[in-house]
Order: C-alpha cells, then sequence, then structure tokens
C-alpha cells in the first residue's frame, strides 16, 4: 500500500483552490477574498513571510491574529514535533496521565504571575474563556461575570456573552445570562457592579484588541483591588496578548498584575496545533475539583495531546532561546518611535499607539478633503481604513487587517521574528500608501464605494 502524497495531492489540485472551497467549505468567505483582491494561492511561509504561488514574499503583520510568535514553521518547533511524533509517544490516555502535560505546566507556572498555582490545558483561546467563566462560578457560587465595552473574548457562547460585540452576537441570541459590560477604563463602573456582592468574576483583556485600547493609567491595577475587596475573581485574558506580543512574556507584567485566572493560547504552541491553557489559582482549583467525584470536572478529549505540549515547550524554549521578548520590546519602540511622527503629517492620522508588537493607526476626518471622506463614510463608517489596507497588500505585499467593526483602526501583530529591515518595509509603505488614500481620489472613493455595496468592508473586522 502507498502512502497518501501530500504534494501531488496539492500539485493536482493547484489553482483550483478558491473553487473548491467555494463549494465545500465557505462560498462566501470565497467571494469576500476575491471583492478586496486577498485572494492569493499562498504556496508556503516562513517567518514573518508568506510567498505565493508565484513566489511572491508578503510581509505578514497580521500573523494570523496573534497565533504565530516565533514565526510561521519555526524549525525548533518542528523538530520538537519530528521528536514527538518519532518517540511514539502514548498520546492521550484519558484513564491515565503522561509526562508532558505537568512537564509543560510546570514550565508555564515558573514564568507565570504567583497568583496562578494550576494549569488547565484547551485546544483554543475561546475554550480557555469557557473554562475561566466556569471554573470561576463554581469556585465562587455566584452567576455574574462583568466584562468591557470593545472586549473580545471568542465566539463560542460562553466567550460571546463576555464578548462586546454586537456584530458577532446580533443573530445567536439567547446569550448565556448574567453577563454585564461596563465602559473600557471605568473603575467606579466596575466598583458599582461589585458592590452587589454576586460578580464570580471581572474579565478584561490587558490591552483590548479590538481597536487596540491601552489601558488608563492605574485601571487594571484598580480593578484588581476592587476584586480583592469584594471577594471577586480577577481574569486577565492573555490569549492575545501572551507569549511576548506586548515586550514582555505575559502583558500582565506591565502592570505587575496577580490575577486568579489567566487564560492563553494562540501562541502557545507555535501555531502548528491547536493548543491553550486556563492558568488559575489553587484556590479557584481546589473549589472546583474538591472531591475524588469532581476529579474530572471540566475538560475536553484532545486537551492537552503530546503534540501540543511538544510544541508549547518548544515555543517557551525558543522565545527565551533568540530573546524574542526583548527583541519585541525594542523594535516595538522603534515602530512608534517611527510612526508617531506621521499624526503630524498626515491630517487623517490621528493616533498612533501600541506595545511591543500590537500597535494600531487610527483615522479621523481630514481638514481638508471632507467631501470625500464623508461620502466614504457615510457608506460604511470605518471604510477609510480599507483604502490602506487594500494598497497595502495589492502594491506593496504586505497583510494587515482593520480592527474592529465600524473603527477606523488599522492593527498590526506580526510574528515576533519580524526584523528592522521588515519594519523598514512597512513604515515606507504605510507612507506611500497614506499620501495616497489621503487624497481620497476618484478611483479610490469608487473602489470604497464598491466594497461597501458588495457588504465586504463590515465583514473583515475582527
Ligand atoms: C483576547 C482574546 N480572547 C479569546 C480569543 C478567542 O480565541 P480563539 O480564536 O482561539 O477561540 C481571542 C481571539 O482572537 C482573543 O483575542
Amino acid at each position: 500500500m502507498a502512502d497518501l502524497d501530500l504534494r501531488a495531492l496539492l500539485d493536482s489540485h493547484a489553482g483550483g483552490s478558491f473553487d473548491l472551497h467555494a463549494k465545500t467549505v465557505n462560498p462566501q468567505f470565497v467571494r469576500l477574498l476575491r471583492t478586496i483582491g486577498f485572494d492569493r494561492s499562498w504556496a508556503r511561509a516562513e517567518g514573518a513571510y508568506f510567498f505565493d504561488d508565484r513566489g511572491e514574499r508578503y510581509l505578514d503583520m497580521l500573523g494570523a491574529f496573534g497565533m504565530y510568535n516565533v514565526g510561521r514553521n519555526n524549525p525548533t518547533v518542528r523538530r520538537a514535533l519530528e521528536q514527538a511524533l518519532e518517540l511514539d509517544l502514548p498520546g492521550r490516555v484519558q484513564l491515565g496521565i503522561t509526562a508532558l502535560p505537568s512537564i509543560l505546566a510546570e514550565r508555564l507556572l515558573a514564568v507565570a504571575p504567583p497568583s496562578v498555582q494550576k494549569v488547565l490545558f484547551t485546544s483554543s483561546g475561546t475554550e480557555s474563556v469557557e473554562a475561566a467563566i466556569k471554573l470561576g462560578r463554581a469556585a465562587t457560587g455566584r452567576t455574574r461575570v462583568v466584562t468591557a465595552d470593545h472586549a473580545f473574548h471568542g465566539l463560542t457562547l460562553g466567550s460571546l456573552s463576555a464578548t462586546a460585540a454586537g456584530e458577532f452576537a446580533g443573530r445567536f441570541q439567547p446569550l448565556v445570562p448574567g453577563f454585564t459590560r461596563v465602559p473600557w477604563g471605568d473603575l467606579d463602573a466596575i466598583e458599582t457592579e461589585l458592590r452587589s456582592g454576586d460578580v464570580a468574576l471581572v474579565m478584561l483583556e490587558p490591552i483590548q484588541g479590538k481597536g487596540l485600547n491601552l489601558p488608563p493609567a492605574g485601571y487594571l491595577e484598580g480593578v484588581q483591588a476592587a476584586c480583592r475587596r469584594h471577594g471577586t475573581l480577577f481574569c486577565v485574558d492573555e490569549v492575545q496578548t501572551g507569549f511576548g506580543r506586548t515586550g514582555k512574556l505575559f502583558a500582565l507584567e506591565h502592570w505587575g498584575l496577580e490575577p486568579d485566572l489567566i487564560p492563553v493560547a494562540k501562541s502557545l504552541s507555535g501555531g502548528y496545533v491547536p493548543s491553550g491553557a486556563l492558568l488559575l489559582s489553587d484556590r479557584v482549583f481546589d473549589k472546583v475539583f474538591d472531591s475524588l467525584e469532581n476529579a474530572l470536572a471540566h475538560g475536553s478529549t484532545f486537551a492537552p495531546t503530546d503534540l501540543a505540549m511538544a510544541a508549547g515547550l518548544a515555543t517557551l524554549h525558543e522565545l527565551a532561546e533568540r530573546d524574542l521578548v526583548a527583541h519585541t520590546a525594542r523594535l516595538g519602540e522603534l515602530l512608534l518611535e517611527r510612526t508617531r511622527p506621521l499624526i503630524d503629517r498626515f491630517e487623517v492620522v490621528k493616533d498612533v499607539r501600541g506595545q511591543g508588537l500590537l500597535w494600531a493607526i487610527e483615522f479621523g476626518e481630514p481638514e481638508s478633503g471632507k467631501r470625500s471622506w464623508n461620502l466614504v463614510e457615510k457608506a460604511q463608517k470605518g471604510l477609510f481604513s480599507q483604502l490602506v489596507v487594500g494598497p497595502l497588500f495589492q502594491k506593496h505585499r504586505i497583510m494587515t487587517q482593520v480592527a474592529g467593526h465600524n473603527l477606523n483602526v488599522i492593527k498590526v501583530l506580526p510574528p515576533l521574528v519580524f526584523s528592522e529591515a521588515d519594519l523598514d518595509w512597512f513604515v515606507g509603505a504605510l507612507e506611500a500608501t497614506l499620501e495616497d488614500a489621503q487624497k481620497l481620489g476618484r478611483s479610490a472613493v469608487s473602489f470604497a464605494l464598491k466594497l461597501a455595496t458588495a457588504g465586504a468592508a463590515a465583514s473583515l473586522r475582527r
């Protein structure tokens, strides 16, 4: 019997993948990619680059929403996976344990704040958030969960109830009861909610991904103190900000936070295999897993797999060996230094902000050219950003994204192996693109209106 020949299979489908995808997976997504001109055939990837089927190199400033911190197809992680396969490891025993999960758990806890002492493995970010909600409720005997406006915590029902995204949630009602959202940055609003004594947990991203909102000074520390006073658990969602993204291994280190619950995922496995975890305090763990009867009170079939554990160990190793966290802090500062002057240079640029290699640029109505701006923005709020994202991709081969519905914000989160030369590539392309986009010429306006009519712009925001 011959083995499956993956190369031959791919070659036999060359050029036809869009039609097959439309037929068998998601025709609307294929339509969307064709409308915005992102319908490239991707051949391979390496570090911070993609290569299309013509061998053209593209700079990946999206990092698959933060999944590839150690770079696409990282060779260290790949070798660890190869070793794991060659070892014929037992895999999931279910009624038994294997060594790798506790070894990775020990390493994670060694670099996490001292407030967490246990690791519950999952297979994704949303599962880690769901675990935080479930365990938080059981541990406190309370039902309510407080989150912030503009939050993004995932798209399964519990996480969606915590996510402040009407556009994601609207058609999926009713959501899980007991969720309250308060304005981001408003400590008094959190205090008010906590006073009722029925809030199980407050869950916040340390830096909000949607729109990229940095916390006001003292906010996160204040929330943590308020939670302690009211017997409420504090959950810091590090799914996107974890593993070096912000120039610290975990973003919570910027404020010295010590939460009870820390969901992580995305880059934990170097992007090769689905993996996530909830880091939690013994206090929470012991309340939920409190007897033999409850020894398996929460979990899922796949988590943790040996491959995910091997990849996780290799990812932590790689982050440390290559000093990627310090590299990220340095390049993040350089990126801000090089792009902050754009605020003075371009009327349309209202703000540039970021932490590490989580960076965003915000646009607003310019003094001159108001008519065209209004035409574009009336068709679809936040549409101007597409006039930057589109040319960055088409002309400069750089992939970026709009940072949320109805927002004129572009966000980038490249693999942390991003170099100074890549930074030059990005900044140069951004300057050239802004020169053109700010003019809001006839062809730009008609392209924007075409996107709005097709409904494409609205669906591109995440
Ligand atoms: C802060 C945050 N939490 C949770 C999630 C959900 O993670 P996943 O897409 O792996 O379910 C995301 C995904 O973008 C996220 O950014």
